[in-house]
Parts: C-alpha cells; sequence; structure tokens
C-alpha cells in the first residue's frame, strides 16, 4: 500500500473510493460532506437517515455515486464521539476503511485527513499503522492467495489534507507510521510461523539477519554449551526435553554519535518457540496456540529491526533465551531442583511454568553481564493474567513507578492496553521453596500474575525493572479491532518504540 497526502479539494480526486469521517451526533453535514450530499441531490442526508447511521466508532456507510461525482463510492466512518476523539480512535477508523477498500479491491482510495484538533504528525502517524495493519494477512501457507494479491496493483491512499494543516507534518507522520507497522508486522509473522519451523535455530537467524543488515547492531550467539559456562542452569533445564538446540540471543544496538554517554536499556523477551508444558504436558486445547510463547521474543526482534530508522538514542539491548519445552526422556522433572546463573537454586515443581526459569537466566545474565540502568522484560508468561485482566489487556508490573509512568504513557499513545498490578511483598513467602531458594510455583493458589512477577523480581537485583505479562493479547484468538485480526498481534512493539523514541 502506498500512502500519500495532497491538499485540495477531495470531490476533484478520481478514485474507486472516497471516504470521509463522521462524528456521533453529526445533525448536519458541512463542507466537503455536504458539498457531496449536494452532488448526489441529497441522498447522503437521507441515506443516513434511513441506515441511522451516527457516526459511532466504527460504523459505516456505503454509497454508490454513479457518477455523479468522480469517485466510484463513497464510504462513511464513524469516528465516535469528538470529545473522546483520540489517535487510537483515528488507527480504528483507518483500519476499518482499508477492511472495507481490500473487500471491494480497491485500489484507489481517498480520503479526509481529519486530525481534529490532534497534532497532525501524530494523527498521520495512527492513521497509517491503522491502515497498514488492517492490511496485514499471514499467507505463507496460502501462497495462492498470496500470488493473487501480489499480481493486484497495490492501493493508493491519497489523504486529502487541509490548507491549514503542513503537508511535511503529514508526510512525517506516514514515514513513522510505516516503520511502527514494519515493525510489527515483522513480530505478528514471526508468532503465525508454526513452530516446526519457528524453532530456536529459526529465531537465532532472524537475529542474525536483522545484525547483519543494520551497521548500528552486533548480535552474540551462546549455545548450549556456552550457556552451560556460564550457569544458566535453569534455562538448559528447560531446554533439555527438545531435540531443538536452544541458543541464548544477546543483541545490541548503538547509536551513530560516538564519544557520548548513553543510557543503557536491556529489552528482554519470553522466547518459547513451543510450549507444551513438558512433563506437565498441557491439554490439547490450551497447546494449539503455544506458538505464541516466543511473542515476547518477536516484540523485541520486531523493535530491533527499526531501532536505526526511529533513531533510538540509547545504548539498547535485546536479550532472548530461545528453547522448545517439551516433554521426553531428557526432559526435566517437577521435582528436579536447577541453580540460575547467579546462584539461586529453583525447586521445579510444575515444567509448565517454564517462562520464568529461562527468564530467571535472561535477567540474571542482563544483571551481572550487561548493568543496563534499566530492564524491561515481554513475556506470555502466565494463563493467570487473561483471568485478571480478560484477552486484550496486559499487565505491567515494576518496582519503579517513574518506570510504569513511562511505560504506561507510551501504552496509551500506541492504542495497548497496559494495567498495573502490585509486585505485593506480601506474598514473597510463597515463592520460597522447601529444599531450593526458590519454587518455581507458588505454595498457593491464587494470583500467579503476581507470584511470577515477585519470582522474576528475584533476578534483577536493583536495576530499575518492569515486567510486561502479555499473555492475552500478543495472540489475539478473534479479530480484535480493525487493525488487529486474529492470530499473533505484535503486541508492545510500538508501546516500546514510543519509549525508547522519547528517551
Ligand atoms: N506460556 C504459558 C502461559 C500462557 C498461557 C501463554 C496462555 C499464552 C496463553 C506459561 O508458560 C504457562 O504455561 N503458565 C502456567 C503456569 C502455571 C503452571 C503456574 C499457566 O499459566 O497455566
Ligand atoms: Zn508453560
Ligand atoms: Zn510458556
Amino acid at each position: 500500500m502506498n500512502i500519500i497526502v495532497t491538499k485540495g479539494d477531495i470531490l476533484k480526486e478520481k478514485a474507486e473510493l472516497a471516504v470521509f469521517g463522521v462524528f456521533s451526533g453529526t445533525q448536519t453535514f458541512s463542507g466537503e460532506l455536504k458539498a457531496a450530499d449536494k452532488a448526489l441531490g441529497g441522498l447522503l442526508t437521507v441515506m443516513t437517515a434511513e441506515e441511522q447511521f451516527g457516526g459511532k466508532l466504527g460504523d459505516q456507510l456505503v454509497l454508490h455515486t454513479h457518477g455523479k461525482l468522480p469517485f466510484n463510492r463513497i464510504l462513511l466512518v464513524g469516528l465516535g464521539d469528538k470529545k473522546t476523539f483520540n489517535l487510537e480512535a483515528l488507527r480504528r477508523a483507518a483500519g476499518a476503511m482499508v477492511r472495507y477498500a481490500g473487500k471491494i479491491e480497491a485500489t484507489s482510495v481517498v480520503c479526509i485527513f481529519a486530525n481534529a484538533g490532534l497534532d497532525p504528525a501524530e494523527a498521520a502517524q495512527a492513521v497509517t499503522e491503522g491502515a497498514l495493519l488492517a492490511d496485514y494477512k499471514y499467507l505463507t501457507f496460502k501462497p495462492k492467495e498470496a500470488a493473487r494479491l501480489n499480481k493486484r496493483k497495490p492501493m493508493t491512499l491519497t489523504l486529502v489534507a487541509p490548507e491549514a494543516v503542513s503537508v511535511r507534518s503529514i508526510e512525517k507522520g506516514i514515514a513513522l507510521g510505516e516503520v511502527y507497522a514494519r515493525a510489527t508486522v515483522y513480530a505478528r509473522d514471526l508468532v503465525n510461523e508454526p513452530a516446526r519451523g519457528m524453532t530456536p535455530t529459526h529465531l537465532k537467524e532472524h537475529a542474525e539477519r536483522i545484525a547483519t543488515n543494520d551497521k548500528n547492531i552486533k548480535l552474540k550467539v551462546l549455545d548450549a554449551a556456552a550457556c552451560a559456562k556460564l550457569g544458566m542452569d535453569a534455562f538448559l533445564a528447560v531446554a533439555k526435553g527438545s531435540d531443538e538446540p536452544p541458543y541464548f540471543l544477546h543483541l545490541t544496538y548503538k547509536p551513530d554519535r560516538a564519544n557520548k554517554t548513553y543510557r543503557k536499556i536491556a529489552i528482554v523477551g519470553k522466547g518459547l518457540t513451543y510450549d507444551s508444558g513438558g512433563l506437565s504436558l498441557k491439554p490439547t486445547r490450551e497447546m494449539v496456540t503455544m506458538k505464541c510463547d516466543m511473542a515476547g521474543a518477536a516484540s523485541v526482534l520486531g523493535v530491533f529491526s527499526v531501532l536505526s530508522d526511529i533513531g533510538a538514542d540509547a545504548e539498547i539491548h535485546g536479550l532472548i533465551a530461545a528453547c522448545e519445552n517439551m516433554p521426553s526422556g531428557k526432559a526435566v522433572r517437577p521435582g528436579d531442583i536447577v541453580t540460575a546463573m547467579n546462584g539461586k537454586s529453583i525447586e521445579i515443581l510444575n515444567t509448565d511454568a517454564e517462562g520464568r526459569l529461562t527468564l530467571a537466566d535472561a535477567l540474571a545474565y542482563t544483571t551481572t553481564k550487561i548493568k543496563p540502568d534499566t530492564i524491561v522484560d515481554l513475556a506470555t508468561l502466565t494463563g493467570s493474567c487473561m483471568y485478571a485482566l480478560g484477552s486484550d489487556i496486559a499487565a505491567i508490573l515494576s518496582d519503579n513507578k517513574k518506570l510504569a509512568d513511562y511505560i504506561k504513557e507510551a501504552a496509551a499513545r500506541s492504542g495497548e492496553e497496559v494495567c498495573e498490578l502490585p509486585l505485593y511483598a506480601g506474598y514473597a513467602p510463597f515463592i520460597i521453596g522447601d529444599h531450593a531458594d526458590l519454587r518455581n510455583v507458588a505454595s498457593i493458589r491464587y494470583g500467579d500474575t503476581l507470584m511470577a512477577g515477585l519470582f522474576l523480581k528475584e533476578f534483577t537485583d536493583d536495576i530499575p525493572w518492569a515486567h510486561l505479562d502479555i499473555c492475552g493479547p500478543a495472540f489475539a484468538e478473534r479479530d480484535v479491532n480493525p487493525y488487529t485480526n486474529k492470530g499473533g498481534t505484535g503486541f508492545g512493539v510500538r508501546t516500546m518504540l514510543n519509549w525508547l523514541k522519547g528517551i
């Protein structure tokens, strides 16, 4: 899809489809819509009344122009209440527009650029994200459909800007939106690829490609032997049941300008390319979506794939302990005790609580080898998180209020939902082991998201740290909104980019 901007009168633009945003409660049309209504002999007014189109967010109304205007069809998209209008409403409206344009296979679409009080660059970015993400399809295993779509002329979306808004700022927003969408799509593709192909080796190859394509990024790969040397017993215990070799991936991004001291940030992603549960085997219905258990890693790779494009001005480390959790004669057993890289011993009571084991070593490595100023981890960590917050909202747990606030603010701008849960110290006694320092499942039944958070905190020392449990929103089991289809969502990528861009 090409997204371009122009100035002028939308009623003079030749296209298959023209799109207008309408706020709810709009009584009479004004401006271009009024003129369009007039050209159509008042049909717009009649139809919106008859169809009871009220401009509710997501509502749509289609009308054929029968040669009375230079475009074949008009699409009205509801923008919702003007008072609560924000970037996310715009993203969704743009998504709805592109979904409809895709359905009628339109290749030329013109659209009024309605920033309605929002910063024009940010509004253009939101429109671009919504449009490009709505256009996303995972077609690796539908080559015929992919070929058919590839043969088609790509859609050109022309944003018609009002006189008062600078084209330059809209173009800047479009460019940034393209970068954000590209990174998100990268993560979606990784998550959607089934685990038989998306192995730890394959994740490593992706990291290698990212490092090869960007001179600012270096990659260090540790194989099982190197991990053993460092004492990553917890990570390797999880990997042992699988025939796929595990890899520990350490990406480092350094900005261009030398001789400057940078803040050091680390982003850690859970990288279970498949989570069968191990010997604590999951039932099939819970196993079917477990290719998504590397969504944290996918988001880290998505972020790294565009760090140079956003001109990130910090030294940024990306860490992924990539492995597969499988049952076999070599698998770690419930009752086994392992010792993580920082010397803490862990009683494994349930091999399905494997994420916190791999993250234990990833965080211990980060804390002792990198010593960053800030650590953020993204992990599809606990099913409990979905009981607490449902499928669309991530949990954030942090030992640093400022950091949590920065990330919540970045999430709000990206339209990604996060909600803070407490690292309640009162629960800490429940993760102490009987015969080891820690246990990987708590001794009481409830609140596993908090227990897992407290467990991870044992491996971050005093470094300000935030943990995002993306269990629900990383993988959509239904179409969530007009720009987020079923499957991998790339959740976390745009929030992290917003946060890192502001550093
Ligand atoms: N990968 C799962 C969590 C998960 C569940 C991710 C659903 C995505 C969708 C994690 O490794 C897990 O299995 N957690 C267990 C922990 C329990 C054994 C304490 C869970 O939540 O059931
Ligand atoms: Zn598990
Ligand atoms: Zn898992």
